[in-house]
């Protein structure tokens, strides 16, 4: 059974999805802890379902590295098999990133490389493409520039805001999460090996 910790700052949609998902006993992975860099609304599906959460609250961090160090200690308690920075709006940093990496992905409401950064909805908005989409990758050093672990078009339709389109994007965005751990959890999809031919 493969072990996960979730990483989120907001809503938990897509965390509450992987969790559904988990609650399924043939589901072949386990989230074990739930953490955020903020009071995150998203806490209210792991404690709904039983599973611990922690917060490392960024402001009280006097730098990114400080933040990252006791985000870092709080992980190694659980020592999940797997991170999934689930709406963490957060940029991790680099010791965080090489201590997990490739153990650790992210989800991205656009179809990378195009838009990365905070505001793929609104780039892709702005501009006016026919399609824009969503990926799960690797997190590695970049801003979303890791190797893609899955992706998937969605398009843009008339009359679309950012809410609209985002909305469009996240169950997207879901589906591909659960089968990117349902397939490392197999044994299907192996990180380190896409890892390592992404460095080729
Ligand atoms: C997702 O689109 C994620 O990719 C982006 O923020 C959204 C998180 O939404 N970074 P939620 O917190 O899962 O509802």
């Amino acid at each position: 059974m493969l072990t996960v910790a979730v990483l989120i700052s907001g809503t938990g949609s897509n965390l509450r999805a992987l969790l559904d998902a988990a609650a399924d006993p043939e589901f072949p992975a386990r989230i074990v802890v739930v953490g955020a860099d903020r009071e995150a609304d998203g806490f209210a599906h792991a404690e709904e379902y039983g599973i611990p959460t922690f917060m490392v609250p960024f402001a009280q961090f006097a730098s990114r590295e400080e933040w990252g160090a006791e985000l870092a200690t709080q992980l190694d308690v659980w020592r999940p098999d797997l991170v999934v920075l689930s709406g963490l709006m957060r940029l991790l940093p680099a010791d965080l990133v090489d201590a997990w990496s490739p153990r650790i992905i992210n989800t991205h409401p656009a179809y990378l490389p195009e838009f990365p950064g905070a505001h793929g909805v609104r780039d892709a908005l702005a501009a006016g493409v026919a399609q824009t989409g969503a990926s799960v990758i690797i997190v590695d050093n970049g801003v979303d520039s890791g190797p893609i672990l899955a992706q998937e078009r969605v398009p843009v339709l008339p009359g679309d805001d950012e809410h609209a389109l985002h909305e469009r994007i996240k169950p997207v965005e879901r589906r591909l999460l659960i089968d990117v751990v349902r397939r490392v959890a197999t044994g299907d999809l192996d990180l380190a090996a896409v890892s390592a031919s992404a460095q080729l």
